[in-house]
């Protein structure tokens, strides 16, 4: 074999052996580079003869041109390689399963939500929504909550940045009270209304969530005593909790809004919450003042509020005892209420 055919021969070698396109420019450095074996041999055809150049130059040329030829075909070869391996690599597996699309649910405490909403609009309350972001005003002055009233400390307000237009702090709601006022100052009486929604206390634990549900309830027109309230609660618990078989208790507490106020206790007589008392609702005959503050007079108008915790609710109604369950978005827990 002549000196020529043995470069083609290990050139081809060479770049077959090159495992990716960087090994192989450096191969092809070799032969074909600045100073590789074909251009060094180019390089010496000017010190020949004429007719020994051109023969000489014929030959070169001729591998040379087999060399380039081995490098194209290794290039190719190499870059069908790397698509091919990358096909592979992102290839879809049009064999496997879909995720699917499992029907969702409603939450358990919107199924309490809207099962309040049912049974009061039956007995001919309104349905109100309102702000979740509310100013000191209507959250606690117009309920005759005063300055110094321990709720209104930073533990138990959720204070937000900004002011209302008297330069107090706004914050979130604590209860769905000021929604008394809210409807109260825009609707005439005889005012008969329920308010759930969101509300937020600085509070976590077993039976306490940052944010919870309330239902407000309000009654106001020229005749509506505490009485009026035992009745509508009453009915409400025995329709809510799809029994007659159980008891309430009107127990009396303190409201700045209400006077008399009194937390509202109901009893099961059967179940495995027979003969306990459990709190459900605070309510009371709303305070003079808090009806002056709807813009009403207090010598005409009277009723009653109330407000019970959407959470505590549903808890007794499926005997769940973790209000945190409800918001860890666990499908075991939710799947079993749909
Ligand atoms: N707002 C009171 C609370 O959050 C409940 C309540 C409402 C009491 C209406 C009386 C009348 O505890």
């Amino acid at each position: 074999m002549n000196s020529l055919e043995q470069i083609v021969s290990v050139a081809q070698a060479d770049f077959l052996a090159a495992a990716d396109a960087a090994a192989l420019e450096n191969a092809k450095a070799k032969y074909l580079g600045k100073t590789g074996q074909i251009t060094e041999l180019m390089k010496g055809l000017g010190k020949l003869a004429p007719e020994e150049k051109k023969a000489q130059g014929a030959l070169i040329n001729a591998a040379k041109g087999q060399i380039e030829a081995a490098l194209t075909a290794r290039r190719d070869a190499l870059a069908d390689a790397q698509l091919q391996q990358r096909l592979n690599a992102e290839a879809i597996d049009v064999t496997l399963p879909g995720r699917g699309r499992a029907p969702g649910g409603i939450h358990p405490v919107m199924r309490t939500w809207e099962r309040v909403e049912a049974i009061f609009r039956s007995i001919g309350f309104d349905v109100a929504g309102g702000p979740e972001i509310e100013t000191d005003w209507t959250n606690f002055t117009a309920l005759n909550s005063p300055e110094n009233h321990p709720a209104r400390s930073m533990q138990d307000t959720f204070y937000i940045e900004g002011n209302d237009s008297t330069g107090k702090p706004l914050l979130l709601r604590t209860h769905t009270s000021p929604m008394q006022v809210r409807y109260a100052r825009s609707h005439q009486p005889p005012i008969k209304v329920i308010a759930p929604g969101r509300t937020y206390r600085v509070d976590s634990d077993a039976t306490h969530s940052p944010m919870f549900h309330q239902v407000e309830g309000l009654w106001i027109a020229e005749n509506i005593s505490f009485a009026d309230l035992k009745g509508v609660y009453l009915n409400f618990v025995k329709a809510f909790f799809e029994t007659d078989d159980l008891q309430v208790r009107f127990r009396p507490s303190y409201f700045p809004f209400t006077e008399p106020s009194a937390e509202i206790d109901i009893a099961f007589g059967s179940g495995p919450l027979k003969g306990r008392w459990l709190e459900v609702s605070g309510s009371g005959q709303v305070h003079p003042t808090v009806v002056r503050n709807f813009g009403l007079d207090p010598e005409k108008y009277i009723g009653f509020a109330f407000g019970s915790g959407l959470e505590r609710l549903t808890m007794l109604r499926y005997g769940v005892n973790d209000l945190r369950l409800f918001y860890e978005g666990d499908l075991r827990f939710l799947k079993q209420f749909n």
